[in-house]
């Protein structure tokens, strides 16, 4: 039966909308059948369940990163996340293996908020005229490009995974750090590891400042000013109002999340942590999570002995994570099968070179 609530994509064949949901889930696991090990389907956790279901694996950025390194076996990767995932899946992966992306859409708007041209810059202001020795670091929520560049320049990647340990080994370097480009986690963690709010600055790419108001002999961290259009939806207001209702709610959320939520919360992590936090938690305990909607919803379907709802009543899921749905899933495997390349994300060699530096780099400090 035809499902309206499947979301369209202009180029997506009518085929592939009119199959039910049934059709395409025969026609999936039947591909995936005939390619055996040949394919390997990493899916971050924010992913429905729609595709969840057919993951080999489910992750975190930081743990699918070292799987996609570690398979040396599969011939193609169907990488159910965003674009910057299989970008990193390509550098961390062998020249003979091909990483598809079912959505080419599927971006990510933090990601965006940092270009090449935009780093350069604020790099050469900062180095420059403000006469800063930098260390950048990216969260791996970034171009490849922008990873190039932090690999150049001695930096490492980090995920919400491993950031604490990756900015301490920065911190220990005698640098001043750029975090790009999410200004919370960079924030969060650097309070995490003892460095006050006075003691960090915020780089704006777009009116080309530097927003501090301190002495910049006292600067440790200047926080590119880019955030999560999800985790940026929760406030303080939330867990204050949360808090009245329910003095003994437990409140978790995403390091993506500012920093006065992050301080108001009860828990803050990956979503790996949110995970393993709630799967622990004692029974008849109470939750709110801030985080992405399809792991709320899947946590709150999972653990039923527990009550969870969503930090933000009003929430919704990552809009660009779930552009994968099992139409786009079923047409990037027959194009596998029919030898069409136009899914898979290449990152140039020289790019890739680079990139992998600060990958390599993150990857061997956690
Ligand atoms: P993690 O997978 O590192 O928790 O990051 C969440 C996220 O926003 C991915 O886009
Ligand atoms: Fe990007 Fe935020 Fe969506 Fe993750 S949840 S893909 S950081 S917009």
């Amino acid at each position: 039966m035809f499902n309206p609530m499947l979301s369209v994509s202009k180029e997506l064949p009518e085929k592939y909308l009119k199959m039910s949901t049934e059709e395409l889930e025969n026609h999936i696991q039947s591909i995936k059948d005939e390619l055996g090990d040949r394919l390997f389907m990493p899916t971050h956790h924010y992913q429905k369940d729609e595709v969840v279901q057919f993951a080999d694996i489910t992750g975190d950025s930081l743990e699918l990163a070292r799987i996609c390194k570690e398979n040396t076996a599969a011939e193609y990767f169907v990488f159910n996340g965003v674009h910057f995932m299989a970008e990193t899946a390509d550098i961390l992966t062998d020249d003979s293996q091909d990483i598809y992306l079912p959505d080419l859409s599927a971006g990510c708007s933090m990601a965006d908020m940092a270009n090449i041209t935009q780093a350069l810059h604020g790099y050469d202001v900062l180095t420059k005229e403000y006469n800063l020795d930098i260390l950048p670091l990216t969260y791996v929520n970034s171009t490849a490009a922008i990873k190039k560049f932090v690999g150049e320049h001695g930096g490492s990647c980090v995920t919400s995974g491993n950031a604490k340990s990756v900015v301490d080994w920065a911190l220990k370097q005698g640098k001043v750090i750029l975090f790009l480009p999410d200004q919370h986690l960079g924030r969060n963690t650097a309070y995490d590891l003892g460095i006050p709010l006075e003691q960090m600055a915020v780089w704006d790419p777009i009116a080309k400042e530097l927003v501090y108001e301190g002495k910049v002999e006292d600067l440790r961290i200047v926080l590119w000013k880019g955030h999560c259009s999800v985790h940026e939806k929760f406030h303080k207001a939330h867990i204050d109002l949360a808090r009245e209702r329910d003095p003994e709610i437990n409140v978790i959320v995403h390091p993506e999340c500012e920093f006065e939520v992050v301080q108001a919360a009860d828990y803050a992590g990956s979503t790996r942590y949110i995970i393993e936090t709630i799967k622990n938690a004692p029974k008849g305990s109470r939750w709110l999570i801030g985080t992405e909607m399809n792991l709320v919803n899947r946590l709150k379907a999972t653990y039923t002995d527990i009550q969870i709802d969503s930090l933000n009543p009003l929430m919704c899921s990552c809009l660009t994570m779930n552009r994968i749905d099992l139409p786009h899933l079923a047409w990037c495997l027959d194009k596998i099968l029919d030898g069409n390349r136009d899914n898979i994300i290449k990152v140039d060699a020289e790019t890739t070179k680079y990139a992998k530096e600060s990958l390599d780099r993150m990857l061997s400090i956690t």
